[in-house]
């Protein structure tokens, strides 16, 4: 084996936005760049883990992990994610997964003729609760966008998905989605700790570490 805080662990890390498909040729999806969960990838990289990146579409350069699975919809995600998860000893879900599907996707094109129209949507596989409930499950973690009472849903979601961590992120006004810098409020059960505005690649460093020093404490 490596050297590294991950050295000789799996770890399967998704990233992006996921696109669910309307028609042929239109899908719904959101401002995710990838770049979160890519620099979590490359930062696991660098403490010696062997990295599975799964990822939604993104204009990003493929990195040099171990193995690399691109995906477009969340029924995709989830597939990937699946197949691979008890085999990993650690998850981090950074991308952010459409939460509604359309119900069915047209199979030609819509016309414009109506004045209003309406797409009938449905929930998507929850990808972060599933890997959760896993009787092999690996050490879980998962990400939190919020637009307002970060700290609040960040320990909600802790408590009710019965995660191992969370890393929360405010949202919107330009902040979290498609930005160079972020921020995030990381919680585990029985502590937490606020990692301040810095590139994404820096941040992810710091993430990185604190997942590897729980993993360890957890005795996953
Ligand atoms: O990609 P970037 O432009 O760099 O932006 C980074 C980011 C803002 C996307 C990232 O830091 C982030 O916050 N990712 C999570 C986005 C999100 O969808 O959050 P959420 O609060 O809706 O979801 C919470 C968690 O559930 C996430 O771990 C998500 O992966 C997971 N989830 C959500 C829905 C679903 N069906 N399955 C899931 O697993």
């Amino acid at each position: 084996g490596g050297t590294g805080l991950l050295a000789g662990i799996r770890v399967l890390i998704t990233a992006g936005p996921t696109r669910e498909p309307i028609d042929p040729v239109r899908y719904i999806s959101n401002r995710s760049s990838g770049k979160m969960g890519y620099a979590v990838a490359a930062a696991a990289l660098a403490e010696g883990a062997e990295v599975v990146l799964v990822s939604g579409p993104t204009a990003l350069p493929p990195p040099q992990v171990h193995e690399f699975v691109t995906v477009e919809s969340a029924a995709e995600m989830y597939a990937a994610v699946m197949a691979r998860a008890e085999s990993c000893g650690i998850y981090i879900g950074t991308a952010a997964v459409a939460d509604y599907t359309p119900v069915a996707a047209a199979p030609q094109k819509i016309k414009k003729t109506l004045a209003e129209t309406q797409i009938a949507l449905t929930r998507t596989p929850d990808i972060l609760g599933t890997v959760a409930g896993l009787a092999r499950r690996p050490f879980t973690v998962g990400f939190a966008a919020e637009t307002h009472d970060l700290e609040n849903y960040a320990r909600q979601k802790l408590a009710g998905k019965a995660l191992d961590m969370v890393a929360a992120n405010q949202v919107g006004q330009g902040l979290g989605f498609d930005a160079e810098d972020n921020a995030l409020f990381v919680c585990w059960p029985g502590g937490d700790t606020r990692l301040p505005f810095a590139p994404k690649r820096r941040l992810a460093e710091q993430l990185v570490r604190l997942i590897a020093e729980r993993y360890r404490a957890t005795g996953s």
